[in-house]
């Protein structure tokens, strides 16, 4: 069971003169309590690649499955949820509650204002004090969280996140990054960011594109063993990693390269002690 692209190709305005080639050959996998996550400049058709995911872009070639069916196949509605980039720009219902029951009542879920109400408080907004506001009357992190929620009430096995923390203050950061931890509980998750050291450390799997083409895959620890491509993707290893990189050339003998501040502080001071 998983949510798999199988080199999986998107063109926008294929045909015409207008083409672009967005996305070429991606294959990755998505199953239930994993944490993958997509990253790349600009331009690298990470947004592309979750549509493509998420059923709502053919690919022109190549295929997605989810949990084996076709995206547009009856038995796979709901199974995916994605959170676009932005998302707060989409709110329409004239409460928060309204707009998060949404997708539960669009499904024909049992009873989507209590899907609302939990998916609200799981992303630590108490319905009882925004249920009845005006989603347009948020704060920038609050209507983020509201629009996560708004995905989470229908319980997807699969959350597309595109960029969920791009322009958050600290506080609603962090409130992201729980939610994106608690829902693992549950679902695969899928990050696109080009912010990713505040996910490497739980991650299993890291995609790197470039220009639409998957120039790494694979366990983020393969990143430290060759950050080559990382590198050309137009990223920057976390500074955490730089700084141990720095001081292994440097003849640090380090057990390993943590993603953690902690304990790769520990790494260095116990380097250092075996220096002496
Ligand atoms: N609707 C569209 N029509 C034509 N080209 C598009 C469209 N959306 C995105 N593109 C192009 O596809 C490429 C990948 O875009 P996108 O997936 O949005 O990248 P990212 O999310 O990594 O910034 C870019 O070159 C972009 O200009
Ligand atoms: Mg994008």
């Amino acid at each position: 069971m998983a949510l798999v692209a199988a080199e999986a190709s998107y063109t926008y305005a294929a045909g015409t003169q207008y083409a672009s080639d967005a996305l070429s050959d991606v294959t990755l996998s998505l199953e239930v309590g994993e944490l993958v996550l997509v990253v790349g400049e600009t331009g690298s058709g990470k947004s592309t690649l979750l549509r493509v995911l998420a059923g709502l872009l053919d690919p022109s070639s190549g295929s997605v499955t989810v949990d084996g069916l076709a995206p547009g196949d009856g038995a796979a509605r709901g199974r995916t949820g994605l959170v676009f980039q932005n998302p707060e720009s989409q709110f329409f219902a004239e409460t928060v509650l309204d707009d998060v029951a949404f997708g539960p009542r669009n499904l024909g879920q049992s009873d989507p204002p209590y899907s609302a109400q939990q998916a609200l408080r799981a992303v630590g907004l108490d319905p009882d004090v925004f249920g009845a506001r005006s989603p347009f009357t948020l704060s920038g992190g609050e209507a983020r969280r509201a629009a996560i929620a708004g995905v989470l009430a229908f319980e997807p096995r699969y959350l597309l996140l595109d960029e969920p923390t791009a322009g958050l203050d600290r506080p609603s950061r962090d409130a992201v990054l729980s939610v994106v931890k608690d829902a693992r509980a549950q679902a695969g998750v899928l990050v696109v960011t080009h912010d990713p050291e505040q996910f490497l450390q739980d991650a299993q799997a890291v995609v790197v594109l470039f220009r639409g083409t998957q120039v790494f895959s694979g366990a983020p620890s393969g990143l430290l063993t060759d950050p080559g491509p990382y590198l050309k993707a137009g990223m920057q290893l976390p500074d955490v990693i730089r700084a141990q990189l720095v001081a292994r050339e440097r003849g640090a003998q380090l057990a390993g390269i943590s993603f953690d501040p902690e304990e790769a502080a520990r790494k260095l001071l116990q380097a250092r002690r075996g220096a002496r």
